[in-house]
């Protein structure tokens, strides 16, 4: 998709790196212009629709498809009975760390078997989408049903550390014996429940049939050509014989790293009855996609008078799937960022009988660092100290992991410009010491931390001989502002005004990118698209012989070979140069708790980020922003509840699983310290989709604690859990 930005005049006239410019995209988007996975047309499309399973675990003794074929409309019900043969049905089932993005997800309509509540046993097809639903509801399983389980609490005794995580469980020093000694210590377990991600468009793929052997898919995905690769693989075709587009997309969040079953089932559909087929998830089957997994983090934490962390264990265990398993980095990022002499940290899985989890905003760390950082409030409590106190005396230079230097660390001043911004010498230590009218107010702060990740990248540059400049590259822009941020690196380039620039993204077939991951897409994508334009700049004033101006440009194109000028780059991870790359925060929060009722609200919010060098301060706010609400509604609404004897998730819809609405959210400010870095990517840039969220929860976790004394260790802190 090639996006010019339409309106300049709106944006500012100075187009370059750290410009709050508005997104390119926007008039497409508020205007309908702009076409999400399901919005595709095709000629002669059929709807799928998929039946989901009842049970839990089990397998399918019948299934009958009568009542749906008979339904008016419809095309065909695939099962596993009448599925095609596809490579896909050969792949190896489970391996470590499988849901880590890299492969197709294990085989739906396989062979009967139900692993989850909610897995696809059958997909109608018909000539609309009425007819298809009308047929799903009129196809009828039976099953042999076996004993599942889908309570974390229950499945810990297989707890198991996988292959790929041990080498992330240390011990280092002597934790037991530092804990004896200390002088202030806890030993507390915290929980997380599991939550899912619900971005506004749900996961939809249109597969558009050509009749020649090619395929478009307009799939929702964070990664067009990872998507590729593994429909190519799944289904043994051709790579380039499969194009994927993911022109906009309507957040992810990590569920569209990997596409969705959605696409597979349409793939299927398509290739079975060589038509276009369009199957989009309902809200409630976006439940039983990915998810966060469900957590428990014992910890024991000592310091010694002054608050510096003598002992550090951290037990963690995130639930994972009987289907596959899932792991994420969960205790790696406090002992980054607080080194500590005695280490302990044990990280693994426990299966329940659910779908994979998956990765969803830093994951991992949103886990692992909102809990550790509630623990640290009550360890700066035990010590009778200020948390933020507590969090300076044990900020450091070095990675408390590795020992090594960080590119660049600004986190003191995060700490140090968010406080005096917060007015946090305000708040009086003693929990329930402070008024807001009825209420209890409470103030709380956290620490946040993320990794600055390069990744293998290219993109071309060309200018026209009209003076247009087009970057192109298969990155994507899952509402993070790529397309706005890949214009003005290229305009700031080249010193282009904005309207001569065009931003080609979001299709398999341009230059390598990595999928829209890891906060990498900003810093990787960018960097190659800044080096393209630089090659052309070098061309046109080698042409020139000397320094050019943007209105010679044009000229200088028409005279160049084929009438265009155009250069190529690609940017890899970094080498090993014995430095830590990471991003920092720190967050405070104030709640007000209505004792009475329970209520929590939060008038303000404030995150105080280090993170390199902000490409457009107006849409990394935002992806601040974004993460700071799903702190929210980790900390205080999101959870999936199940009924355990059925093994289903019964709050999968948006009235009954809570997300954080415009009246919960109130004053939030971002603020990006200065943080120069020219290590850390080429740059200098670090990312922001997702730091916002790590340490957001703990903030307003531990506000909690100092407007109502009370510790609860359990997220969501919904208010049954205050009264
Ligand atoms: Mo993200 S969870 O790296 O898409």
């Amino acid at each position: 998709m090639t996006q010019a930005a339409e309106h300049p005049g709106r944006n500012s006239t100075s187009p370059g790196i750290g410009t709050p410019l508005n997104r390119i995209e926007g008039v497409a988007k508020v205007t309908g212009q702009a076409r999400y996975a399901a919005e595709h047309p095709a000629e002669g499309l059929l709807y799928g629709v998929a039946v989901c399973a009842g049970i839990a675990r089990g397998r399918i003794r019948y299934l009958d498809t009568a009542g749906a074929l008979n339904t008016p409309g419809v095309v065909q019900v695939l099962t596993h009975e009448n599925r095609p043969h596809v490579p896909w049905y050969e792949a190896a089932a489970d391996d470590d760390d499988a849901a880590g993005n890299a492969k197709p997800p294990v085989p739906l309509l396989l062979d009967g078997a139900i692993m989850y509540s909610g897995q696809p046993i059958a997909l109608v097809v018909a000539e609309t989408f009425e007819a298809a639903r009308r047929g799903a509801m009129q196809v009828e399983a039976a099953y042999d049903t076996l004993p599942h389980n889908t309570l974390l609490g229950s499945a810990l005794a297989q707890r198991f550390t996988p292959a790929a995580k041990a080498q992330g469980n240390i011990v280092r020093g002597d934790a037991q014996a530092a804990l004896d000694d200390a002088a202030a210590r806890i030993d507390s377990r915290y929980e997380l429940a599991m939550e899912h991600h619900n971005p506004m468009e749900m996961h939809a793929t249109t597969v558009q049939w050509h009749g020649d052997g090619r395929l478009t898919v307009h799939d929702k995905n964070q990664g067009s050509q990872n998507a590729q690769r593994q429909l190519a693989q799944a289904f043994g075709l051709e790579p380039d014989s499969i194009m994927v587009a993911n022109h906009h997309v309507g957040g992810a969040f990590g569920s569209g790293l990997r596409p969705g079953y959605q696409a597979y089932l349409a793939m299927l559909a398509a290739l079975m009855l060589k038509r276009s087929v369009r199957v989009v998830m309902t809200r409630q089957q976006m439940f039983t996609h990915v998810h966060r997994p469900a957590a428990t983090q014992e910890m024991r934490l000592a310091c010694d008078t002054r608050g510096k962390l003598q002992a550090m264990e951290v037990i963690a265990t995130t639930s994972t799937a009987r289907i596959e398993t899932y792991t994420e980095n969960l205790v790696k990022w406090g002992a980054i960022a607080y080194p500590c002499d005695n280490l302990r940290l044990d990280y693994a899985v426990a299966p329940i009988d659910t779908p994979t989890p998956g990765n969803m905003r830093a994951p991992g760390a949103a886990t692992g660092v909102n809990l550790l950082e509630m623990a640290l409030d009550e360890l700066a409590y035990a010590n009778g100290m200020d948390p933020l106190a507590l969090r300076l005396v044990n900020c450091s230079d070095v990675d408390g992991i590795s020992g090594l230097p960080f590119t660049s660390k600004a986190l003191k001043k995060t700490y140090e410009t968010g406080a005096e911004r917060f007015g946090w010498h305000r708040r009086s230590h003693e929990p329930r010491s402070m008024r807001n009218g009825m209420e209890l107010s409470g103030w709380g702060m956290a620490t946040g931390i993320w990794e600055a990740l390069v990744l293998h990248a290219s993109a071309t540059a060309t200018l026209d001989a009209q003076g247009i400049l087009t970057v192109r590259s298969a990155a994507s822009d899952i509402g993070t502002g790529t397309y706005t941020i890949m214009a003005q690196i290229a305009a700031g380039a080249l010193g282009l005004p904005l309207e001569r620039v065009r931003v080609e993204i979001g299709e398999s077939p341009l230059p390598d990118s990595p999928f829209a991951g890891g906060s990498a897409m900003a810093a990787s994508v960018g960097a190659a698209v800044h080096r393209a334009c630089k090659g052309v700049a070098r061309q046109l004033s080698e042409l020139a012989g000397g320094p050019v101006g943007s209105n010679d440009m044009a000229k200088l194109a028409a005279r160049a070979p084929g009438g265009h000028i155009e250069a190529s780059a690609t940017v890899d991870p970094p080498q090993e140069d014995g430095k830590a790359r990471n991003t920092h925060s720190a967050v405070f929060a104030e709640v007000c708790v209505d004792e009475r009722l329970g209520v929590i609200r939060v008038p303000r919010l404030l995150a105080c980020v280090a993170a390199g060098r902000i490409i457009n301060p107006k849409t990394a706010r935002s992806q601040v922003l974004g993460g700071l609400v799903m702190g929210m509604g980790m900390a205080l609404q999101e959870e999936a509840l199940f009924d355990h004897r059925l093994g289903r998730i019964m709050n999968h819809n948006l009235a009954e699983y809570h997300v954080p609405c415009h009246a919960d959210v109130h004053d939030m400010e971002v603020i990006f310290v200065d943080e120069p870095d020219g290590l850390a990517s080429p740059l200098g840039v670090k990312g922001v989709g997702e730091i916002g969220i790590v340490g957001a929860a703990a903030a307003i976790a531990n506000a909690v604690h100092h407007a109502t004394g009370k510790r609860i260790r359990t997220l969501p802190i919904t208010l049954d859990k205050l009264l």
